[in-house]
């Protein structure tokens, strides 16, 4: 299976990364390490967007402010909280988590999110991209992470023939974004949280806006104004 050469991928994420230091949206899930808190944020923002994302997250962390307020907490008033948002099965395995790792095996936990990738995923609600996003964002450990955002991005940038609704392309997506993530964690950080923004602010579903994007230069799709594809 290709993969972006080395250069090209130290390039990709360098560009990406200076682009991000000047363009970022100043974001609550961004200024916390907090596992407990990178999680609640990813879990509403799977089927939410940021802007009503917003609303609810502070409130939700003022009434549920660590894992074992979430534990403590019947399931019927985790779903009050989470009230507005939709997708309640996100709330119900949020408590379910809770309860597991703060109290059903506390003696495998300790209490606290694990911060590896296939310890997360163990987890109820947790998938892949999940599983990442807590790694990296939370822990700074390094660890690739995919959405729709970020696999319509390394798509178009490196292999615009693969097809994101089928799995064995999904999995190459994976080794994409694999083969493009820096070295430490720190970078990775970085790295992924402006692919994300990329793929929000420039690089979007309905429209590539090219002329924008820090990435161009090395783009298969830049210039074809080919963002519909
Ligand atoms: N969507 C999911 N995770 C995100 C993040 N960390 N920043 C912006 N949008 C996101």
């Amino acid at each position: 299976m290709p993969r972006p050469a080395p250069a090209d991928a130290r390039e990709f994420s360098r560009r990406l990364r200076a682009w991000f230091r000047r363009n970022a949206r100043e974001l609550p899930w961004r200024d916390t390490r907090d596992a407990y808190r990178i999680l609640v944020s990813e879990l509403m923002l799977q089927q939410t967007q940021v802007s009503r994302v917003l609303d609810f997250y502070a409130r939700f962390l003022e009434r549920f402010p660590d894992l074992a307020a979430v534990a403590a907490a019947r399931k019927s008033q985790v779903l009050a909280a989470w009230r507005g948002l939709g997708y309640y099965a996100r709330a119900r395995n949020l408590h379910k988590l809770a309860r597991r790792v703060v109290r059903e095996e506390p003696h495998v936990y300790g209490g606290a999110l694990p911060a590896t990738p296939a310890e997360l995923r163990q987890l109820p609600g947790v998938g892949a991209y999940t599983a990442g996003a807590v790694t990296n964002f939370a822990y700074e450990k390094r660890a690739a992470l995919v959405d729709t955002n970020v696999a319509r991005v390394l798509r178009r940038c490196f292999a615009p023939h693969l097809r994101p609704k089928r799995a064995r392309d999904v999995t190459r997506l994976w080794a994409i974004a694999e083969a493009v993530l820096p070295r430490t964690g720190r970078a990775a950080w970085a790295h992924n949280q402006a692919l994300m923004e990329l793929g929000a602010l420039v690089c979007t579903a309905r429209v590539a806006r090219c002329s924008r994007c820090p990435v161009r230069s090395i783009c298969t799709s830049a210039d074809l104004e080919s963002g519909l594809r």
